[in-house]
């Protein structure tokens, strides 16, 4: 039996409440709330951390509806899961996202909240990322599928990088003030600002399942 099930909400870690409540994840974001690297960390800790009443996250995380689809669990499936949704997904956001933010600064260059940097910024997230994808997709998990247990090396590579990407998504937060367009924004500024929060929302979902899920299966 699970023992975990049976406690408070508060006293369980943020991961472990972001794998088994569906929707959990959009309200840790929504909240500032570290799911994916700081995860160990329990609810009424992480509230304390952020400066949130920890009544009104557990509310709002009782409230909760899924968005998407639950990730499957078996270790091959996650894997295939974690290349289609998340490593083929970055590959297409991130020279949409570059090429938007180029514009933007190009055409606005004259304005106090055009983003100056995001596109240099979002350029080196992406060369940085796929970096990481390929050591995950040529090292790591193919060791993972032939259930070789000796993967605590990269595996805590795999996990600083990550962190790494936290930093970078901070950058990225504050370069777009929160992904908030400013009044009167055009369409490609909107859409530009509405990409960054998806990448931002889909890092943070993939590093989760890889840290939270897919790692802790081996010793992670
Ligand atoms: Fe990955
Ligand atoms: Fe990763």
């Amino acid at each position: 039996m699970d023992i975990t099930a049976a406690l408070p909400l508060h006293h369980l870690a943020v991961r472990d409440i972001a794998i088994r409540r569906p929707g959990a994840t959009a309200v840790f974001r929504r909240f500032k709330i570290d799911y994916c690297c700081g995860g160990g960390a329990s609810l009424a800790a992480a509230a304390e951390k952020r400066g949130v009443e920890v009544d009104k996250l557990i509310a709002a995380l009782e409230a909760a509806t899924p968005t998407d689809e639950p990730a499957p669990t078996e270790t091959t499936a996650l894997i295939d899961h974690l290349l289609e949704r998340y490593h083929e997904v970055h590959r297409r956001q991130f020279p949409e996202a570059i090429r938007l933010a180029a514009r933007v600064e190009a055409v606005h260059r004259d304005n106090p909240d055009c983003p100056a940097g995001l596109s240099q910024h979002l350029a080196f997230m992406f060369d940085d990322l796929e970096m990481h994808h390929q050591k995950e997709e040529m090292g790591l998990f193919p060791m993972m599928r032939r259930g070789d247990a000796d993967a605590a090396g990269p595996i805590a590579c795999m996990e600083a990088e990550h962190e790494d990407v936290i930093e970078q998504l901070k950058g990225l937060a504050r370069l777009t003030n929160d992904f908030a367009p400013p009044p009167g924004a055009c369409n490609t500024w909107q859409a530009l600002y509405a990409l960054c929060r998806e990448i931002d929302a889909d890092l943070r979902d993939h590093m989760h399942l890889e840290n939270n899920v897919l790692f802790r299966r081996f010793g992670g």
